[in-house]
C-alpha cells in the first residue's frame, strides 16, 4: 500500500485492483485470440455486465444505458441525437465550473446546432457556481442545462433535485454529468429524472478509462435520432440493407460502429467490487478523514477551497493554497514522501478513499506542514 493515495478525483483504487483487472484483461486476451467463433458472443456478454451493473447502480431503466469512450463524446452524441428544433434559437446553460471538456464541446457546436451558449459564472473570489445563480439565469428559453453533480475544481455538489425540478418546470432538457460523485456519493434515478446522464467509470468507482456512459430517459428515446449512428444502432446489426436503416427502439440506437469493448470488460471487477461494498461505511469512512483534514488544514492556515458544508461536498477536499506556492515543486515533494494527490491551480485536491487511511492524512498533513515551510 502506498503512505497516502489522494487522487479518487482522476483514478480511483481498491485493494484487488490490479489483481483483478489483469484477470479480466486476461480472460479478454484468451477469448479474442480463440480460435473458434465465440469472441464477440462472449465479449459482448461481459460488455452486457457492464452496462447491467452501472444500471444496477444508479437505478437506470433496462435498456436506457449504454457505453460511451468518455463523457465528451457521450455528450456530443445525445447532442447529435435531438430533433433539429430542440436547441436552435435557444440557450444551452452551463456552468463555469462545469468540466472544461464539456464547455469546449458545446463551445464548439453552438454554431452548427444554432443555439447560444450562456455560462453562469462564479462571482468574485469563489470557487463554485451558486445554485441561486444558476436558477436566475435558467428561463423558458433554455434548450438544455448540464448539471454537475460534484465538481472537479471545488468539489462542491449541487442542489442537483431542486435544480433538475426548475429545468422541468422551465421545459428544459437536462443533463447530469455524474463523474467526480458517483461512486461515494449517492445518486438514483428514483430522485429524479434528468433527461440524460453522462459518466464514467475510472473515478471513484475504480474502473478503467475509456468505460463512459450515456445514459437517457426511456420515453425521450423514441424522438431522438442519433447523428452518430451505425450498424449497431439498429435492431439487428445484421440488417445490411442500406436503404433499410432502423433505429433499436432503446438505448442502443446510441451504438454506432462496432463496439470498443476493453474498456468495459476491464472495469467489470471494479463495479462488481464496488456493488458488494457497504455505501454508507464507504461515505462514513471518507467523511471521516475529510474532517481529518478540514481539521488539520484549519491548524495550518489553510482555508478550504470549497464548501465548509459536508452535506455540500463530493468526497474531495480542496485547499487554497497561499499565494506564491509553487505548487509543481510542492507535489514533487510529496510525490518524494509517497503522498500522491495533485493541484488546479492555487487548489490542492485531496480525495481519500478505500485504500487511504487515517495515518495517511496524518502524514499528508505533517508533510503539507513541512513543504509549506520549505516552498
Ligand atoms: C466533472 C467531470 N466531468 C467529466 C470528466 C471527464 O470527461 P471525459 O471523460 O470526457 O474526459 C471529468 C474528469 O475529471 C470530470 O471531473
Amino acid at each position: 500500500m502506498t503512505p497516502g493515495y489522494f487522487l479518487y478525483h482522476s483514478i480511483g483504487q481498491y485493494p484487488e485492483k490490479a489483481t483483478e483487472m489483469s484477470a479480466a484483461l486476461a480472460e479478454y486476451a484468451e477469448v479474442w485470440a480463440a480460435d473458434d467463433d465465440s469472441q464477440w458472443p462472449r465479449v459482448l456478454e461481459r460488455r452486457a455486465e457492464f452496462i447491467a451493473l452501472w444500471e444496477a447502480l444508479i437505478n437506470a431503466p433496462k435498456g436506457s444505458l449504454t457505453t460511451a469512450d468518455n463523457v465528451t463524446s457521450a455528450l456530443y452524441s445525445l447532442i447529435g441525437s435531438l430533433p433539429e428544433d430542440r436547441l436552435r434559437g435557444k440557450r444551452v446553460l452551463v456552468t463555469a465550473d462545469c468540466f472544461p471538456s464539456l464547455h469546449f464541446l458545446l463551445a464548439g457546436l453552438a454554431e452548427r446546432f444554432g443555439f447560444t451558449l450562456d455560462t453562469v459564472p462564479l462571482r468574485q473570489g469563489e470557487t463554485w457556481v451558486r445554485d441561486e445563480d444558476i436558477l436566475d439565469s435558467w428561463g423558458p428559453d433554455v434548450g438544455l442545462a448540464l448539471l454537475t453533480f460534484v465538481t472537479s475544481t471545488a468539489s462542491w455538489r449541487c442542489d442537483l433535485a431542486g435544480l433538475t425540478a426548475h429545468g422541468q418546470a422551465m421545459g428544459s432538457l437536462v443533463v447530469h454529468d455524474l463523474t467526480q460523485g458517483i461512486g461515494i456519493i449517492p445518486y438514483s434515478l428514483t430522485d429524479f429524472t434528468p433527461d440524460a446522464a453522462v459518466s464514467t467509470s475510472l473515478k471513484w468507482l475504480c474502473g478503467a478509462s475509456g468505460a463512459g456512459v450515456l445514459q437517457v430517459r426511456p420515453d425521450l428515446i423514441p424522438e431522438l435520432r442519433p447523428e452518430l449512428r451505425g450498424w449497431f444502432s439498429q435492431p439487428d446489426p445484421f440488417a445490411w440493407d442500406l436503404d433499410g436503416f432502423t433505429y433499436a427502439p432503446d438505448v442502443r440506437r446510441f451504438d454506432h460502429g462496432t463496439p470498443s469493448v476493453i474498456a468495459a470488460l476491464a472495469s467489470v471487477p471494479a463495479l462488481r467490487w464496488h456493488a458488494t461494498q457497504d455505501k454508507a461505511a464507504m461515505l462514513a469512512h471518507n467523511r471521516a478523514l475529510q474532517t481529518q483534514i478540514v481539521v488539520g488544514a484549519d491548524a495550518l492556515g489553510l482555508p478550504l477551497a470549497g464548501p465548509e458544508q459536508e452535506a455540500r461536498r463530493g468526497g474531495s477536499v480542496m485547499l487554497r493554497l497561499p499565494e506564491g506556492t509553487d505548487t509543481s515543486a510542492m507535489i514533487n515533494e510529496f510525490r518524494g514522501r509517497g503522498v500522491h494527490t495533485d493541484c488546479r491551480g492555487l487548489t490542492l485536491r485531496l480525495s481519500p478513499g478505500i485504500i487511504t487511511a487515517e495515518e495517511h492524512v496524518e502524514y499528508l498533513l505533517s508533510s503539507l506542514e513541512e513543504i509549506l515551510i520549505i516552498h
